[in-house]
């Protein structure tokens, strides 16, 4: 580089250097994190991406140097050339080059910078908007940048581990027509063909399932896939997927290499993961947890109360047994929550439809006190703390209400708790697979049933002639890995018979002209000698949310949308021009766009 018409070379990054470095002659670069102006000299800790380091600027060394040092603020870029010196006693045992510091011969500032929008060392308490609006400021923090500098060497491990076992890196495309997953698709237009619109793809699945009847045997892409659906923290309307698919296997043999896969990756932060990972049935999940997804760090497990009840004459227990509802608890285990907290839990179940949440404090002898004790006889009360497994001191938490909302209720409820009593340790990780997934589910909106993974997804083979008569009941060959309560990742063996193909669309009432129109090329493809195929995409931002530890998914993905999927540092997405929008075939309906 040439600065200040000068040739130099960086000689190392600022946080390389050790106490073995004593006397080396070094040209660094960075800005500056910090400076400190003593009487006698200047103290500037310069930071690059490997870390940071102490600059002493002293006017004795080099006048020039020290009064240009006098004009250096936070964050202005430097280039500095000097010699390593060790500090002697004053090691600073925060940083990794806390043994040494540069003396600096010659100071050159590379390029000078303003009061930041927000300060970095207290980021924390800068609104986050400002953060993202100044992302490229924000990446400067160590904190931050080192999770993408991981993110990188996460990529090797996966790449290198796929690569090793014979699976072919491909791309598929961005610019596609609709893929079958449940999202909604963004679209762009055609310049070329009015009124045309490409979609971009939610996952490159069908394209994976080409490359198995093409003939490749095993596939892999890390990939973004792009999906208009509603946010949550670990949602993003791009994010990327480690994406596969193998040729003539089963799912065991799928689940197998993904959990060599995710041993591999693990290894990155020191984990060792323990194989096999333990499998459970989708009803189990839901029947244990109230989710599909559960979180196995901690119990809090849900206990069905219907049969202890079914005598009781509380109108409430009994309206809702009438109905063939469901009554569910979770036992707290010693707790100490006020009245006011317990009040607040209604709240957080609410946006599942229950209407509140009983609770019951257990007493001496398997008895219960509250409001709840009136409506109990003795022994149900004794069959209650029986069945939660309760001990003096427990609180019993009840949801009554529909099977749905007691099971979606308490299952929040569950986590919220979790999170509540701090049960939620990040260096934990519990993995799981849940196997067995309903392969339909029915859409009261559409009023028919649709595809609970996507139209490709093979049924249970045993259970093929279930989807005339009762599909409902069909399970699907499809199986997600879960950590920590994250659904980390999805993958199912795929229909390779052009006629169980046929039937599936038909279950899902989607007619044959829809078909070809949606799917045409690829209802065809299969029937040009589809090999048994299957495979995975494991969802690589919540994989990293999970190994740097943050519960944000916008933590690791560098460059990301806000909750409201916009991107503030663009200002996108943005009005078009009018002679664009003309170019486009397009027309913004009046009174719909706002500046
Ligand atoms: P699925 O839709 O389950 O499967 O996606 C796979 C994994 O991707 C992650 N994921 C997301 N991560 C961040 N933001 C999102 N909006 C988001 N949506 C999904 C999850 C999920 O487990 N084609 C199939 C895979 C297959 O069948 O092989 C698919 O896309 O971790």
């Amino acid at each position: 580089m040439i600065i200040d018409g000068k040739k130099l070379e960086r000689s190392c990054y600022c946080g390389d250097l050790r106490g073995s470095d004593v006397g080396k002659k070094v040209v660094l670069t960075g800005w500056v994190h910090h400076k400190r102006d003593l009487p006698s000299c200047i103290f500037i800790v310069l930071r690059d991406r490997s870390g940071v380091v102490q600059l002493v600027i002293d006017p004795n060394v080099s006048k020039e140097a020290y009064e240009l040092a006098q004009n250096v603020r936070n964050e202005f870029c430097l280039c500095a050339e000097g010699e390593v010196i060790s500090r002697g006693e004053n090691i600073n045992k925060d940083q990794a080059t806390g043994e040494i510091e540069i003396k600096v011969t010659t100071l050159h500032i590379v390029s000078s910078c303003p009061v930041l929008p927000f300060n970095l060392k207290d980021a924390a308490d800068a609104k986050e908007e400002t953060r993202l609006k100044y992302r490229y400021l924000d990446l400067r923090r160590p904190e931050l940048a080192e999770k993408f500098l991981f993110r990188h060497k996460f990529n090797q491990v996966v790449r290198r581990h796929m690569s090793e076992n014979g699976f072919a890196e491909l791309e598929t495309p961005y610019l596609i027509n609709s893929t079958p997953e449940g999202a909604r698709d963004f679209v762009v237009p055609s310049r070329k063909y009015a009124g045309h619109f490409f979609a971009l793809p939610q996952s490159p699945q069908l394209f994976k399932q080409l490359f198995m009847i093409a003939g490749f045997d095993r596939y892999f892409q890390i990939v973004r896939c792009f999906r208009d659906e509603d946010l949550r923290a670990d949602r993003q309307p791009e994010f990327t997927q480690i994406d596969m698919e193998m040729s003539f296997i089963d799912e065991d043999e799928i689940m197998g290499f993904v959990e060599t896969l995710i041993a591999k990756i693990w290894e990155l932060i020191g984990v060792k993961v323990t194989l096999p990972i333990k499998h459970m049935t989708y009803a189990e999940s839901m029947d244990r947890f109230g989710v599909d997804a559960p979180d196995l760090r901690y119990g809090l497990e849900l206990k069905n109360l219907n049969d202890v009840l079914a005598g009781t004459s509380f109108g409430v227990f009994q309206n809702v047994l009438a109905e063939k509802g469901l009554i569910k608890a979770i036992c707290v285990p010693n707790c100490s929550f006020s009245r006011k907290e317990i009040d607040g839990l209604a709240a957080v179940v609410e946006p599942y439809g229950a209407k509140g949440v009983m609770s019951a404090k257990v007493g001496a002898g398997n008895t219960i006190s509250g409001s709840l004790a009136k409506q109990l006889s003795a022994e149900e009360q004794a069959a209650l703390c029986a069945r939660m497994e309760a001990k003096e001191g427990d609180l019993i938490l009840i949801i009554a209400a529909s099977a749905k909302v007691t099971t979606a209720s308490l299952g929040a409820l569950r986590k919220h708790l979790a999170n509540k009593l701090g049960l939620l340790d990040k260096n934990r990780y519990e993995f799981v697979w849940i196997t067995d997934f309903p392969l339909l589910e029915w859409d009261d909106e559409e009023g028919r049933y649709v595809a609970a993974h996507h139209p490709f997804t093979s049924p249970k083979l045993d259970q093929l002639h279930l989807l005339e008569t009762d599909p409902g009941k069909v399970l699907a060959r499809a199986y997600d890995i879960v950590c920590n309560g994250y659904e980390i990742g999805g993958g199912s063996i795929r229909i390779n018979d052009p006629e169980v193909q046929r039937l599936m669309f038909k279950t899902l009432g989607i007619t044959p002209e829809a078909v070809k129109r949606k799917f045409g090329y690829f209802v065809e493809a299969l029937n040009y000698g589809a090999p048994i195929h299957g495979g995975l995409a494991l969802g690589a931002d919540r994989v990293v949310m999970l190994l740097t530890k943050t519960d944000a998914i916008r933590d690791v993905i560098a460059f990301p949308k806000t909750q409201r999927a916009t991107d503030l540092m663009l200002e996108a997405p943005t009005l078009l021009e009018s002679d664009q929008l003309e170019e486009l075939h397009l027309e913004v309906a009046k009174d719909s766009a706002e500046e």
